[in-house]
């Protein structure tokens, strides 16, 4: 794995020294999907927007340039374009804690490429990014996206817990393309810094995988749910259905739903009739659904080798990088342990083979090679949505040769999502509430090691839990607004971003009193009739207090949460009936039936946070605290909100920034299941100097559904145009 005591060139600064890793020692290894990794050092002229931390050891750089392309490929057998990081498919990351990251980002994509939005960013989820809010990666958040043909470099330190976490774009629909990947921090003094005994690691990058381009899909979500608003120049509204496939590592085949005979499975049971279905697919203009885009010759088509050595422990670090499903990895024949949750330790725990992910979790397992020598299955079962095929890897015994296991796959249909008790027993450490607790005979960390940086030891930081000082609420739901488009809310806003399509970051630094003076009030916010109506000034986006104002219509805007430094904010989640608080324009009665709720896996960025409570029908003020664990609840960056339930977090505010927190399946947060939470806002630093300028147009959302008018503002790559496959369902 990396190595772990690296060459360094030392450059005298004007203000400090910095020495930088021999890049091409440190991190370009031999694994096949490793980023390319360079070594000049000219990035170094540009300082971060903070000033160094204090540090008594000199940070080491890792530097990559990275060049994003279209390329032609088949992960899952099925050839299509798809977008790469010189060349690579999914790349990986590999920092060492405390030191600097920095990654010119060039957006080489062709311009005709469908967009949702005007460019690309890079986002490091998991990262706290405390002191380098402007490099959060957040389009239209933190920064304006990085347009074709130009670039940005992003430089911050990592001075993060070690982990498991990842990249991916955070401007347009690109995670489904596959612009996104593993992000690992290394311990100081690696592993045996860390207090788990294992052998060796590798790490399982779980995608779910789409036939169509992901905007093509966003862009379609955009028109009219309403037949009755459709026109033939629009088009009408069509989900982005069911993934084709799931990938391990980049690979899988959607021709394994034929091992499976056919059959999807929902909550664990097999279904009755066939479900994926070789020719369902969504493709790109042109293509046809069948043979021969799908050839076992197609570049990528293969299913993924975990090899492991007999008798050896493994540390796998699984990370979920779907944009839509949730999904249970089971290790045929083998147990394993959970050890961290988002890159924080919790008390070791296993339900046997499997563990469940939602969209941007990851899970750290220890697995050891305790079989008999051979092929076992890795399997990764799509919950909740039936029909969609499982994806396939093989755990193979190092001296056998690889080959698909004989044996039948353990799915559908034989393992059901994680229960109530099975989440709510996830735990925290305990040594992580007890400081001091010797725990591990780990060395001592480096100086630079500091609360916000701990690594997994006897000096861990105190995790307990702090007293609130402040609770907000929202209720999730899924309005159909006067424009006949369907979104996602929270408390009956759905983010949108609107001209003058500045990032709210540099809104609130240019004036820290940005979010009080723009408040739109909840009174102001009814009889909204057409795309992109303001409410208020014209050219201001519309914002509304989360938690403080909630709007008796649904509506589209700004949503913020605004806290000061200090607070400690607990947020209740509620998940509601699709069109709950007026959320259907045509009235009770059409209404009616709208009632469906889904489970969402919900993100913050800038911050770790505790999951105090995950509870099933409606959040009670009286009753549902008594449920809360505030000893050792698990403290992590994204949580599941169940279908029909709530769930209760909380977070510290320490981090001045402009931090989203959304639903974590693609589309949801695309059709507006996200908010700003605007923190400290007078304690934001300066933006960076090469910051991307900004457009005049800022994403589709909002497009009028035209053809002609689609084709002038986004392209004419033909991906936009209306057609008639498919129709409005719920
Ligand atoms: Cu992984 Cu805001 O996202």
């Amino acid at each position: 794995m990396l190595p772990r005591q690296f060459p360094r060139i030392c450059l005298q600064g004007v203000a400090t020294k910095v020495c930088l890793c021999l890049a091409a020692v440190c991190y370009l290894t031999s694994g096949p999907t490793r980023a390319q990794a360079v070594s000049s050092s000219s990035g170094l002229l540009r300082g971060p927007s903070r000033a160094l931390l204090q540090d008594p050891r000199s940070p080491g750089v890792a530097q990559y340039e990275w060049h994003l392309t279209v390329a032609q490929a088949a992960p899952d057998c099925f050839l299509r374009d798809v977008i790469t990081v010189n060349r690579q498919f999914q790349p990986t990351i590999d920092v060492t804690q405390g030191d600097f990251l920095q990654v010119n980002v060039f957006n080489d994509l062709p311009a005709t490429y469908p967009q949702t939005s005007t460019g690309v960013s890079i986002h490091w989820h998991g990262l706290s990014q405390k002191g380098f809010e402007w490099q959060d990666g957040t389009g239209y958040a933190s920064q304006c996206p990085i347009p074709p043909g130009q670039n940005f470099t992003y430089l911050f330190q990592v001075n993060e817990p070690a982990g498991t976490y990842l990249w991916h774009d955070h401007s347009s629909q690109l995670r489904a393309d596959g612009l996104q990947g593993a992000l690992i921090v290394h311990a100081v003094g690696g592993q045996a810094a860390e207090a788990w005994t294992y052998d060796e690691e590798q790490t399982l990058l779980l995608s779910d995988w789409f036939h169509g381009e992901g905007n093509a899909m966003g862009m379609t979500l955009e028109r009219p749910f309403d037949l009755t608003k459709a026109t033939a120049e629009s088009g009408h509204w069509r989900w982005v259905s069911l993934p084709q496939a799931v990938t391990i590592n980049g690979h899988g085949n959607f021709l394994d739903c034929a091992l499976i005979g056919g059959l999807g499975n929902v909550n664990g049971t097999a279904l009755s009739e066939t479900a994926c279905k070789v020719t369902d697919y969504t493709v790109p203009p042109g293509r046809s659904t069948q043979l021969p885009w799908a050839q076992p010759s197609n570049p990528g088509c293969t299913h993924a080798n975990v090899t492991v050595e007999a008798g050896k422990t493994y540390r796998l670090r699984l990370i979920s990088a779907v944009s839509l499903v949730y999904l249970t990895v089971c290790f045929e024949g083998h147990n394993v342990t959970l050890i961290t949750a988002d890159a924080s330790p919790i008390d070791p725990i296993s339900f046997g083979p499997c563990v469940d992910l939602n969209s941007g979790q990851r899970y750290d397992v220890l697995l050891t090679a305790n079989a008999a020598p051979g092929n076992y299955w890795i399997s990764a079962q799509p919950q909740y949505r039936m029909g969609t095929p499982s994806g396939f890897a093989v755990l193979n015994y190092k001296g056998v040769g690889a080959a698909l296991p004989t044996s039948a796959p353990s799915q559908p249909g034989s393992v059901k999502p994680w229960s109530l008790s099975q989440i709510n027993s996830i735990h925290s450490a305990a040594a992580l509430l007890n400081p001091g607790a010797s725990i591990a005979s780990a060395p001592q960390p480096q100086p630079r090691i500091s609360p916000d940086n701990y690594i997994f030891t006897s000096n861990a930081p105190n995790l307990q839990v702090p007293a609130k000082t402040r609770t907000v609420g929202f209720n999730q739901t899924q309005p159909l607004i006067a424009t006949g488009q369907i979104r996602w809310a929270l408390n009956n806003v759905a983010h949108d971003t609107v001209p003058p399509c500045t990032p709210t970051l540099l809104d609130v630094y240019n004036n820290p009193n940005y979010v009080e003076q723009f408040a739109v009030p909840a009174n102001a916010i009814r009889n909204l009739t057409a795309p992109g109506q303001q409410v208020g000034a014209s050219q201001q986006p519309d914002i509304y207090l989360g938690g403080v104002n909630f709007p008796d219509q649904p509506t589209t805007g700004l949503n913020i949460l605004s806290v000061d430094l200090g607070e400690v904010v607990e947020i209740v989640l509620q998940n509601s009936p699709a069109s709950a608080f007026n959320g259907d324009y045509r009235g009770a009665a059409t209404a009616a039936s709208r009632t469906g709720q889904e489970q969402h896996p919900f993100h913050l960025h800038g911050h770790h946070f505790w999951v105090l409570a995950t509870g099933n029908g409606t959040w009670d003020p009286n009753s549902s605290p008594a449920s809360y664990n505030l000893v050792n609840p698990v403290y992590r960056d994204t949580y599941s909100l169940l279908a029909n339930g709530w769930a209760v977090i909380r977070f510290e505010a320490n981090n001045p920034g402009v931090w989203l927190y959304h639903c974590h399946i693609q589309w949801h947060m695309f059709i507006g299941s996200n908010l700003y939470v605007v923190e400290g806002a007078e304690h934001i630093s300066k933006p960076p100097d090469n910051y991307p300028a900004c457009p005049a147009i800022c994403t589709y959302e909002d497009a009028p559904y035209t053809t002609p008018y689609v084709a002038s503002t986004y392209g004419a790559s033909g991906y936009e145009t209306p057609d008639a496959v498919g129709g409005p369902s719920a």
